[in-house]
């Protein structure tokens, strides 16, 4: 046999290896389609397909998810489920109780998930003791972006409370900058929201307040200040903010036109995907007051029963890999994330992952770790989405008090 023909015939053998029993079809419902988005999922494609499955995209545009969920409602309704939806938080428990998810245990046991993930993440990725979804990463949200050329060019000063806050958004304005580049999407003042209540409150009043929707916290005097605060923001943005895409509020910060913007680390995949690099062309710093807090974001998919046995081949597959410390560190470089897996090395990470990886840890140990509540960790949908409209009218309206708003809040608290 020609030295070729010997070629070939280890390289059909290695396919034979690494091709699964059954090839199948994965079909994954997701919303990641800006820039550093779209790398990110692109890893998790690459690896499916790497593995001799069909990737079938099921996107749903819209950041932070909630048109995707809906439409998502309406496929499982119809007996129609993909395999894997991104589905974070309580909602995981709220869909298995439905019945419609499937265990994936038997590839967790295998792989020990229980010793690689923490407890606060594995025991959301179960229920009734069963794995029914996968983690992907761990977001941060209490970040603030600031590009520094803007800041050099004002003579502003990055923020490390809100006095300071406010300080530099006013030399900004005054320099005829867009001091905050903000999208007027519901789940953005949320997330812009939830960030002050942290900053204003601490860590204790946002658990109280926020996770455990203690009806004295939500309407009592520090709830008042976050709210003021918060409104203070406003004069700050631009005109054109309601509707924008946050995406497109942080390509105003990477072009220099806007100066900072609140925002998850999903942000960073967007600066890092334009071509921006932590540092130079952009800075990532803890939202005012919150340094040593940690507001998280975890993205999971949740397995659906399936009725054909290769795809749920796949399905296991996509668990597996989903998991895997090549596809953990990949995924997460572009996603702006770190990786949800312990004991992960960090060295390929820039240094606002380093930090966000180092304040995770600090923050479970000082009860400063924190869900939220705008990205879907905190709350039932329901609780969410009562309190995204108090927001955002409190936000919007020139006229709502806080006293308003806090006994909207409350009634909010109350949704079912
Ligand atoms: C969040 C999600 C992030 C990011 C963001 C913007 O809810 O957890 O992964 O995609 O929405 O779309």
């Amino acid at each position: 046999m020609k030295v070729h023909h010997l070629a070939m015939l280890a390289v059909v053998c290695l396919q034979a290896l690494a091709a699964p029993a059954r090839a199948g079809e994965i079909e994954v419902l997701h919303w990641w389609i800006s820039g550093g988005e779209a790398r990110a999922a692109q890893a998790l494609k690459a690896s499916m397909q790497a593995k001799g499955h069909t990737w079938k995209d099921f996107v749903v545009a819209g950041g932070g998810g909630d048109s995707a969920i809906t439409v998502l409602k309406s496929r499982v309704l119809s007996g129609n489920a993909p395999a894997a939806a991104q589905i974070k938080g309580p909602s995981l428990q709220a869909w298995a109780s439905t019945g419609v998810l499937a265990s994936i245990n038997d590839v967790a046991k295998a792989e020990h998930w229980d010793e690689l993930l923490p407890k606060v993440v594995s025991e959301q990725m179960k229920f009734k003791g069963d794995y029914i979804a996968v983690p992907v990463n761990v977001h941060r949200v209490n970040w603030l972006w600031l590009n520094p050329a803007v800041f050099a060019r004002t003579g502003a000063k990055p923020p490390s409370n809100w006095d300071e806050f406010f300080i530099a958004a006013e030399t900004l304005k005054k320099a005829g900058v867009i001091a905050l580049a903000h999208g007027g999407q519901t789940w953005q003042d949320l997330t812009l929201f939830e960030t002050v209540a942290l900053g204003v409150g601490g860590p204790e009043f946002y658990r109280k307040a926020l996770v455990q929707l203690n009806p004295a916290e939500l309407s009592g005097a520090t709830m008042e200040a976050v709210l003021s605060t918060f409104k203070r923001i406003k004069p700050y943005t631009d005109k054109n903010s309601p509707g924008r895409d946050w995406n497109l509020a942080t390509a105003m910060v990477i072009k220099g036109e806007a100066g900072m913007q609140f925002m998850g680390d999903w942000a960073k995949g967007e600066f890092l995907a334009a071509g921006s690099l932590p540092g130079k062309g952009f800075i990532c710093t803890p939202a005012p007051g919150s340094a040593k807090a940690f507001i998280y974001v975890i993205d999971s998919f949740a397995m659906f029963k399936l009725k054909n046995p290769a795809n749920t081949v796949a399905q296991k597959d996509l668990a597996s890999a989903v998991m895997s410390p090549e596809f953990q560190e990949v995924f997460n470089l572009n996603k702006g994330s770190i990786p949800v897996r312990m004991g992960q090395k960090m060295d390929k990470f820039d240094d606002c992952a380093k930090a966000s990886a180092l304040d995770f840890t600090a923050a479970a140990k000082s009860a400063a770790l924190l869900p939220s509540v705008a990205n879907g960790m905190a709350v039932s949908s329901a609780v969410e989405g009562a309190i995204k409209e108090v927001v955002s009218q409190f936000w919007n309206s020139d006229r709502m008090t806080p006293a308003e708003a806090m006994q909207k809040m409350v009634s909010a608290a109350k949704a079912r």
